[in-house]
C-alpha cells in the first residue's frame, strides 16, 4: 500500500504521492478510443461499419482531443463472434475492406498524429480457419493447435465430455468431432477453438501475428480474453461457485480454477511483452500491451509483471463497470478508486474504463445524468483515459427484441435469459446527425438497428449545443494535457455518503476538484478535508444539466450540488 492513510470522522483519506518530473510517453497521456468497426461508420452502404467509414471519421477523433484508437478485430472471420472469431489473422476481412484499405487508415491517422491499436485475440481461432481444418485431419504441425481430449463415457456407455467446464456463451465448453474421434475445447462460441499454447509452434504462430502487425506499423494491441490462454492439464472439474442467480448451463455456475489466470498465462504475456519491446528498442516508440482480464484484483494486478519482467503496460481496470452502478455510494466511489490505486504495484500506471462492447452502456448503467461525472471519473483520476465509441455523446443502450437479437451471447441464453448477456443493446451503431440511420449508414437494413432516440442524440446535435456531453468531454481531453492532470497528485474524499470528491495537486500548479453528487437530493457540503486546495473556486466545467457556467465562483467550505450535478473545479478561471 502507497501513502498515508488518515481516518477522519466515517470517511477515509488518502495522498498519494505526485509522480517525479519526468516525460511521460504516449500511452500514458493519451486518451484511448475503442472503434468498434460495425457500428462506427458505413462507407459502402451494406449497413455495416467498415475502415473507409472509420478513415472518413477520424477527423472527429482529432476534433474530440484523442490520441489512439483501439480497433476491435477487424481480420478475417465468419463473424459468429462479430469478429472475435477469426479465419486468418493476417488478412482484413473484405465486409471492413482490404489490407490496403488498412494502409489508408494508417496513413490518415499519421497524418492526424493518432495512434493505431489493433485487438490481438490469441485464445481461440474460428473453426473454419486453415488451422482448425488441418487439425482436424491431423495435419502436422496443426495437429496439436487446439485443445483436444478423449471422450469419457458414463455408466450405461455413453460418450461425455471430459469435465465439467463451461463455455462462457453457456453449456459445455467441448464440443465433439467425429472426425477426430475427440472433443475440442470452446471457452466462448463453439465456432471459436481454443489454441492449445502448449504446443510451440502455437506459441510462434501467434508471435509471427504480432510481428506482422508490427512490422505494418502498429503501435500496439488489446489483448482479448487474456486469462484464458491456459488450462488445467490434468482437466480437473471446477467447482461449483455457489451463486444462487446462474443456471447450471452459465457459466457464473462455477469458480474458474482449471481454466482462467494459470502462471503459464502470465509468462507468456511477458513474452509478448519482450517482443514488443524488442521493436521499441528498434526506433524507441512504445508498442503498448492493454490486457483484457476480467478477474479477481490480486490476479489483475499481477498481469503488470514484475520490474525484470514486464507484463502488460496495463491490464485494464473494470472496477467502474464491475464494483459500481447508479445505487453505489460516495463510500463506495471511494474504496473502488482506492482498490485499483492501492492494489497497483509501486511505479505502474492506472487506467480506468467505464464501458466497451461487452458492457451495457454507462448512460444505461448509471443513469443518463451521470454520463458527465463518469467521464469525469475516467479522464481526470490518474492514470490513461478509454473512451467506448459513443461515451462522449452519452449514448444509451437500446432494446432489442430476443428475435432480433444476433449476439451468440444473447442467443444461446435463450428468450427468457437474453438480456442478462446479450450485448447488442450497447453495440448499435454511432450517432452521427439526425439524417436517415444517423448517417452511419445509406442501407435500408443495417446489422444493429440505430437507436430511434437518434433524432435528439447525436454529435452533430452535441457540436451545436452551447452545453453538451460532448463539450464536456472535449474540455476533459483538454484538462488532461495540465500537468496537474498528468502527474499531480491524488485525494479522494466522500464528503457526505452521497458526495464523491477527488483533488489533484502538483505544487506550482493550479489544483484540480472533481465533486460529484450521485445522490437524487439536493447536497450541502464542504471539501475542506482536501489539502492545498484553496476557498475561493471556480467551476471550469460542469454537467450538462448544472445551472453553473464555466466561471462561476464555488467556495470550498460551503458547495450545495443538485441531484447528479458534477463540476470540475480549479483555482483560476481559466487554464
Ligand atoms: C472478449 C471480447 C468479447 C468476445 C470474447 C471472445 O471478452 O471483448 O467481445 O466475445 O473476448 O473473443
Ligand atoms: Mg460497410
Amino acid at each position: 500500500m502507497k501513502g498515508i492513510w488518515v481516518v477522519v470522522a466515517l470517511t477515509l483519506e488518502v495522498a498519494l504521492a505526485a509522480i517525479p518530473e519526468e516525460t511521460l510517453d504516449w500511452w500514458q497521456t493519451s486518451v484511448f478510443y475503442q472503434v468498434y468497426p460495425r457500428s462506427f461508420k458505413d462507407s459502402d452502404g451494406d449497413g455495416i461499419g467498415d475502415l473507409n467509414g472509420i478513415a472518413d471519421k477520424l477527423g472527429h477523433l482529432k476534433d474530440a482531443g484523442i490520441g489512439a484508437v483501439w480497433l476491435s478485430p477487424i481480420y478475417k472471420s465468419p463473424m459468429v463472434d462479430f469478429g472475435y472469431d477469426i479465419a486468418n489473422f493476417t488478412d482484413v476481412d473484405p465486409i471492413f475492406g482490404t489490407l490496403e484499405d488498412f494502409n489508408r487508415l494508417q496513413n490518415r491517422a499519421k497524418e492526424l498524429g493518432i495512434k493505431l491499436v489493433l485487438d490481438f485475440v490469441p485464445n481461440h481461432s474460428s473453426n473454419e480457419s486453415d488451422w482448425f481444418v488441418k487439425s482436424l485431419q491431423r495435419i502436422d504441425p496443426y495437429t496439436e493447435y487446439y485443445v483436444w481430449v478423449d471422450p469419457k463415457y458414463d455408466a450405461e456407455g455413453n460418450r461425455i465430455p471430459p469435465n465439467n467446464w463451461l463455455s462462457e456463451f453457456g453449456g459445455s465448453a467441448w464440443e465433439w468431432r467425429a472426425e477426430r474421434q475427440q472433443y475440442y475445447l470452446h471457452a466462448f462460441a463453439v465456432q471459436q477453438a481454443d489454441l492449445n499454447y502448449n504446443s510451440p509452434y502455437v506459441v510462434e504462430e501467434m508471435k509471427n501475428v504480432l510481428r506482422f502487425w508490427l512490422d505494418r506499423g502498429v503501435d500496439g494491441f488489446r489483448i482479448d480474453a487474456v486469462p484464458y490462454l491456459f488450462e488445467d492439464p490434468e482437466l480437473r472439474d471446477e467447482p461449483l461457485s455457489g451463486k444462487p442467480d446462474a443456471l447450471p448451463s452459465e457459466s457464473q455456475y462455477l469458480t474458474h480454477i482449471y481454466t482462467q489466470n494459470l502462471p503459464k498465462t502470465y509468462d507468456m504475456i511477458q513474452q509478448w511483452r519482450q517482443l514488443v519491446d524488442e521493436k521499441k528498442a528498434e526506433d524507441g516508440q512504445t508498442r503498448v500491451l492493454m490486457l483484457e482480464t476480467y478477474a479477481p484484483i490480486d490476479k489483475v494486478m499481477a498481469y503488470y509483471g514484475s520490474e525484470e519482467r514486464p507484463g502488460g503496460h496495463f491490464p485494464f481496470n473494470f472496477l467502474l463497470i464491475s464494483d459500481l452502478n447508479k445505487d453505489s455510494n460516495a463510500y463506495a466511489f471511494n474504496e473502488t478508486v482506492h482498490k485499483w490505486i492501492d492494489n497497483m504495484p509501486e511505479g505502474r500506471w492506472a487506467n480506468w474504463v467505464i464501458g466497451n462492447h461487452d458492457q451495457h452502456r454507462v448512460a444505461s448503467r448509471y443513469g443518463p445524468e451521470l454520463v458527465d461525472g463518469l467521464n469525469m471519473l475516467a479522464q481526470l483520476l490518474p492514470g490513461s483515459g478509454i473512451t467506448y465509441n459513443g461515451e462522449e455523446i452519452g449514448m444509451v443502450d437500446a432494446h432489442i427484441s430476443f428475435s432480433d437479437t444476433v449476439d451468440p451471447a444473447g442467443r444461446n441464453a435463450g428468450p427468457e435469459r437474453y438480456e442478462l448477456f446479450s450485448r447488442d443493446p450497447e453495440r448499435t451503431p454511432f450517432q452521427w446527425d439526425d439524417t436517415f440511420n444517423s448517417g452511419f449508414s445509406t442501407s435500408n437494413r443495417t446489422w444493429l438497428p440505430v437507436n430511434s432516440n437518434y433524432h435528439q442524440l447525436n454529435l452533430a446535435a452535441q457540436k451545436e449545443a452551447p452545453v453538451s456531453h460532448y463539450k464536456v468531454y472535449q474540455r476533459l481531453i483538454e484538462l488532461r494535457k495540465q500537468p496537474t492532470v498528468q502527474r499531480g497528485s491524488l485525494q479522494t474524499y466522500p464528503a457526505s455518503e452521497k458526495v464523491f470528491a477527488f483533488s489533484r495537486v502538483l505544487s506550482g500548479k493550479i489544483p484540480i476538484v472533481v465533486v460529484i453528487n450521485l445522490g437524487s437530493e439536493t447536497e450541502h457540503v464542504n471539501l475542506d478535508a482536501l489539502a492545498d486546495i484553496p476557498e475561493n473556486l471556480v467551476v471550469d466545467v460542469a454537467s450538462i444539466y448544472s445551472s453553473r457556467v464555466a466561471g462561476a465562483s464555488v467556495s470550498r467550505s460551503d458547495i450545495t450540488l443538485d441531484p447528479k450535478e458534477a463540476l470540475v473545479l480549479t483555482s483560476a478561471s481559466q487554464i
